[in-house]
């Protein structure tokens, strides 16, 4: 189910204000979330979407950190080519600097430090990126609004307005961070000026195709959990929920070697190589306790 024609970009600049200490020399992407660092989770939600070619943007002085842990993605079946965003520019900021790796491909970028996770997720994003869309988001349903960009819906789920982190939200949806976009979104992209606080700001790039009537918004139901861990709390409550559910199942959720492997992105000799260079990390020994298990 290789996307041939899907390009994914994860983008895992930023300062990491929120987490400081914690960002002071190291970016929050690389923290652990449990038992992985964080960008294992949405470099595996592009994976398991069948995308294999992903591009990685990062801030310049953590980028020799991310290649060291993920190399060329190789060992994951994938190639990763890297590319720097040197200021905190704005999420929209990240169709500019991909424009050569986008192409003629249609795009999905998925923000760092989001977890998605749940039943059908991945059947429900791969279908909205085979839509004839110009733009997809996906919405989810918060507790609190205000923290994130809302989007209003009217009875028939269509979008009619998007609003940054309002202080009186008219609508409970978040947008999450998770966007699919036609190759058109770097045209629109260098169009938009920076915002107040001097970002291009993806809300006002989805409020492009909203006006033009081609921003379609899927809703995430209550089956799947959308977690972003930009905040102490976040971290730990998303380390928490993936303890719970590994534990639980015996499963490991975000490993990209298993997926490689079950997607055969690699074959078994190449997952045998992989899993021969843990010495003793319980995560090494459950990817020797699946390759058993598949003899
Ligand atoms: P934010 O949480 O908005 O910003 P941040 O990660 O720098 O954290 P803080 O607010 O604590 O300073 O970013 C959300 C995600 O998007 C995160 O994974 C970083 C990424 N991002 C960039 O890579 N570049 C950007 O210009 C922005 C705004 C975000």
């Amino acid at each position: 189910m290789t996307q041939n024609n899907l390009k994914g970009i994860v983008l895992a600049g930023g300062n990491g204000t929120r987490l400081a200490p914690l960002t002071n020399s190291l970016s929050k992407h690389l923290l652990p979330v449990y038992d992985k660092p964080m960008i294992y989770y949405p470099l595996s939600t592009l994976m398991l979407m069948g995308i294999k070619d992903i591009l990685l943007i990062t801030t310049k002085k953590d980028q020799l950190l991310f290649k060291n842990l993920l190399g060329t993605g190789e060992n994951f079946g994938i190639k990763i080519s890297y590319e720097v965003q040197e200021e905190p520019k704005g999420i929209a900021h990240a169709f500019i600097l991909a424009e050569t790796f986008i192409g003629d491909s249609k795009v999905v970028l998925i923000l760092g430090d989001n977890i998605f996770y749940g039943h059908d997720l991945i059947n429900q994003l791969v279908c909205s990126a085979a839509k004839d869309c110009d733009a997809t988001i996906f919405a989810y349903r918060v507790q609190d609004p205000s923290r994130f960009g809302i989007i209003n819906l009217n009875k028939d789920n269509l979008p009619t307005h998007i609003e940054e982190k309002p202080k009186s939200p008219k609508s409970d949806f978040a947008i999450t961070g998770m966007y699919i976009y036609q190759n058109n979104v770097v045209e629109y992209a260098k169009k938009l000026t920076p915002s107040d606080r001097g970002e291009l700001e993806i809300s006002d790039l989805n409020n492009i195709y909203m006006e033009q009537n081609k921003l379609n918004v899927e809703i995430l139901g209550r089956g799947i959990a959308w977690l972003d861990t930009g905040t102490f709390e976040s971290l730990q409550d998303a380390s928490f929920f993936i303890k719970t559910l590994e534990m639980r199942q015996g499963l490991k959720i975000g490993c990209p070697e298993e997926i490689a492997w079950r997607l055969n992105y690699i074959n078994n000799k190449k997952f045998r190589d992989i899993v021969k260079k843990y010495v003793n990390s319980p995560y090494g020994n459950y990817l020797k306790k699946i390759l058993r298990e598949s003899k």
